[in-house]
């Protein structure tokens, strides 16, 4: 796997790439990889594809009180990772190169990028649709993938991608999982012993809403209960919401697919999660 810093080695090294006639898939991540990123590597793993991963840790997406200087930064255990996963290139900008002096874009998706998580951390969203934008550009993919734990920065990429016509697919990988069900992520090792086994919460109280609200209880009475349950385990919660999987709207009607989505903090960690709530059978 080569490991390229610079624009003009990453473009040469695309240009090599569909020389031989490969398509490309971007994995971008931010590091601090786990198997929840190298299941996306695996899932753009195709023969005549080339996999591209990206680790950028953007600083625009973080806001001023978050944790942008204790993002964990592993460069050398990651490259051996992706080696071992299979990728083919690993593009990682330096910040002057992402954002030269001067840099003054920013990319706004209305609507989905507003509620949830949106609600809470304003211009995360913004930054983060300007970073995907320029790895867009940068690497030029036929495909992206991104995990479903970040339901609404898929959901924004999505909008983007359609808006600003990219003709790029998106694909949304399957959250990956501990054994006991909590999401993996990048932000789970800022959880001490006890906030850990407390964390297995987050998950329970979702499947224990989505599968009410899947047999037709009252999705307000649902969420409720899952809301007390993360009190009850040491959460501070941020927001437990049904959406409606593609717009992300409130959910109002049970024959479209929705999504259960929460958000809540342990200590000083904030972790979301979501789950997958079929269309009602109609039959
Ligand atoms: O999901 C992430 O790791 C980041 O938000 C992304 C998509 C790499 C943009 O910085």
């Amino acid at each position: 796997m080569q490991t390229i810093r610079s624009l003009e080695a990453l473009r040469s090294g695309i240009a090599d790439f569909r020389s031989g006639g490969a398509s490309i898939a971007l994995v971008p991540t931010m590091g601090a990889l786990h198997s929840g990123h190298l299941a996306l590597i695996e899932a753009a793993k195709r023969p005549g594809r080339k996999v591209v991963a990206s680790i950028f840790v953007n600083p625009r997406q973080f806001g001023p009180n978050e944790d942008l200087s204790r993002y964990p930064r592993r460069e050398t255990a990651d490259a051996r990772l992706l080696t071992e996963a299979g990728c083919d290139l690993l593009w990682m900008p330096p910040v002057e190169v992402m954002y030269p002096d001067a840099f003054a874009t920013t990319i706004s998706v209305a609507g989905v990028s507003e509620g949830l998580d949106g609600a809470s951390r304003p211009g995360h969203f913004d930054g983060v649709a300007t970073v995907v934008a320029k790895l867009f550009n940068q690497v030029r993919p036929d495909i992206a993938l991104f995990g479903e734990k970040d339901f609404q920065q898929l959901a924004v990429i999505r909008r983007m991608v359609a808006d600003l016509d990219f003709g790029i697919e998106i694909q949304g990988v399957p959250t990956q999982r501990d054994d006991d069900g909590l999401a993996l992520s990048s932000r789970n090792i800022y959880l001490d012993e006890a906030q850990r086994a407390a964390a297995v919460a987050l998950p329970r109280a979702l499947g224990v809403a989505a599968k009410a609200i899947a047999r037709g209880d009252d999705p307000e009475g649902a969420l409720a209960i899952a809301r007390d349950a993360l009190v009850t385990a040491g959460f501070s919660v941020d927001y437990v919401e049904l959406v409606d999987a593609a717009t992300l709207a409130t959910a109002t009607d049970p024959s479209r697919e929705r999504r259960l989505l929460a958000a809540a903090r342990i200590g000083t960690t904030r972790l979301i999660d979501n789950l997958a709530i079929p269309p009602a059978d109609h039959a």
